[in-house]
């Protein structure tokens, strides 16, 4: 008898707790009565204030430009809609690899275009799975098999990986790597041309920077969705419009001052408007961290400030070239190009093939993007076209152009993220992590899995969100097991 009163106290306790949390679980959705400003309406900040929003918190999201998106931009060359910025849904799953969280899963952005009725357009099965032509500066396509060049690079990576320290730098790994041994034609100069190339082509231009800039240790350490990569014919602007729905968002808010030295949040734009909040949610992009345009008081903790200083705010450029007629392969997906001595131009998508209009698309990265930005578009555009006539004499004249300027961008000065020499995979997290519960961070670069990546972006969005529902919900548990106390006295 004893025994059993022993036993039904605490289930009667335990009743009463599944009670009081059922209770509480209702709360939950009217529960977050906080106030939260998002800094940044690119899909981090949006991904962030919508879960935010869907608990109940009061949102404001704080633009500095006067549009939405970010680092996605959406305009037009012609009549053809086209991005400047992020242009593909890379992979659209279902799961990522080695991630088991991902299994069986869409890659969130997908899902986003499926739950919104956005249309998308596959370019390719999977990246392996396109299929290139290879010029060569000299005019023509390469007698290299570029294809066994690169397979022997990448066989190669993992070996070459494990002498690395975190100093060395792509280049570096590949110093001593004998091409010459690997194919049977050309001199020592054509050698030369074909590394940087392949170096450029297979992880360069896949992570906006120099061969000599990428971390060797970390190259390739990243995941990836698997499944056929999705461009947006409409523009990949409706990804952000669908997150930005019933959200109150705020246009050309630059913000210059965060002050979290208070029990609150003061966050205080150039104008000297003051908008005050229980957390902040900063999403601007890494190299504006690192530009100190927002200045914090009291400044963040050192080792964050080192691994902002750290991590590698990466560059590539776009030039979009319409034509009055098709004069290419039509069947390719990459028109690539082989260089004297440097990578530009090195590849070029055949935007024909997708949308069947006469469109090419022309990537720089880098210093080559960097030397680039500093010259008129009539200058690029001479280059380029004359690399076009190396690789197809007969190209004619185009009839219209598009070109980003992504490291003159004031609010981006950046396209995308990496693991710069010197830094560890260690950095985005330590550049993620919260202060004092108050000031949360998101965007692509503090997501290592997927850095540099817009999924990278709207996940570590949803991850700051879960964090601070999580910090709030500690903190109503704390004050809710005092009150319980009582309960349980009472039984
Ligand atoms: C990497 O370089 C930094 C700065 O030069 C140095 O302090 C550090 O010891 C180096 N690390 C390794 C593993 O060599
Ligand atoms: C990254 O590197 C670590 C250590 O070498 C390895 O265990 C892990 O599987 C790698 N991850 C990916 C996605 O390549
Ligand atoms: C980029 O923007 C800067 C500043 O507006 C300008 O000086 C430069 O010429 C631009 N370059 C390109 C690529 O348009």
């Amino acid at each position: 008898m004893r025994q059993q009163i022993r036993y039904t106290l605490p289930r009667l306790s335990l009743v009463a707790l599944m009670l009081a949390s059922q209770q509480l679980n209702s709360v939950y959705a009217y529960a977050c009565k906080e106030k939260i400003i998002v800094i940044g309406a690119g899909v981090s900040g949006l991904a962030a204030a919508k879960k935010l929003h869907d608990e109940g918190c009061d949102v404001t999201v704080l633009e500095g430009r006067d549009r939405l998106g970010g680092r996605i931009f959406t305009s037009q060359v012609g009549d053809l809609t086209i991005d400047m910025g992020a242009s593909w849904i890379h992979g659209i799953g279902k799961g990522a690899d080695g991630l088991k969280e991902w299994e069986n899963k869409y890659n969130p952005l997908y899902q986003v275009t499926l739950d919104n009725k956005i249309t998308t357009l596959a370019t390719w099965q999977d990246e392996g799975d396109t299929e290139s032509l290879y010029f060569w500066y000299k005019g023509g396509e390469t007698t290299y098999d570029v294809g066994t060049v690169f397979k022997n690079f990448e066989n190669s990576l993992e070996d070459l990986q494990e002498e690395a320290d975190i100093n060395t730098s792509l280049k570096d790994l590949y110093s001593k790597y004998d091409l010459t041994k690997k194919t049977s034609k050309g001199d020592a100069k054509v050698d030369q041309n074909i590394k940087d190339y392949t170096l450029a082509y297979f992880y360069g231009f896949e992570y906006a920077a120099d061969a000599d800039q990428l971390s060797g240790k970390y190259i390739d350490n990243d995941s990836y969705f698997f499944g056929p990569e999705h461009i947006f014919p409409d523009g990949y602007i409706q990804i952000p419009k669908a997150l930005a729905k019933n959200l109150n968002v705020i246009l050309n808010q630059k913000v210059t001052k965060i002050d979290y030295s208070k029990d609150s949040v003061n966050v205080i734009t150039e104008n000297g408007k003051v908008y005050e909040a229980d957390r902040v949610v900063v999403t601007v992009p890494l190299a504006i961290l690192k530009s100190n345009m927002i200045t914090f008081t009291p400044q963040l903790p050192k080792s964050k400030q080192d691994s902002i200083e750290k991590m590698g705010a990466g560059l590539m450029d776009k030039l979009y070239l319409e034509f009055e007629d098709v004069f290419w392969d039509e069947e390719a997906d990459w028109l690539d190009y082989i260089s004297d001595g440097n990578v530009k131009w090195g590849i070029t998508l055949n935007y024909y093939k997708y949308t069947k209009k006469p469109v090419l698309l022309m990537f720089n990265i880098g210093k080559d993007a960097r030397e680039f930005a500093e010259m008129s578009d009539e200058d690029v555009i001479k280059q380029a076209m004359e690399t076009l006539r190396t690789m197809y004499p007969k190209a004619t004249d185009y009839v219209a152009y598009k070109r980003s300027n992504w490291s003159h961008d004031e609010f981006a000065r950046q396209a995308y993220s990496f693991v710069k020499i010197g830094a560890t995979k260690k950095d985005p997290l330590n550049i993620a992590s919260d202060i004092d519960k108050k000031i949360y961070f998101a965007g692509e670069h503090t997501n290592f899995n997927f850095l540099g990546s817009a999924h990278g972006a709207y996940i570590s969005g949803t991850d700051a969100a879960s964090k601070i529902i999580e910090d709030y919900n500690s903190n109503f548990e704390q004050s809710l097991v005092s009150n319980f106390m009582y309960l349980r006295f009472a039984f």
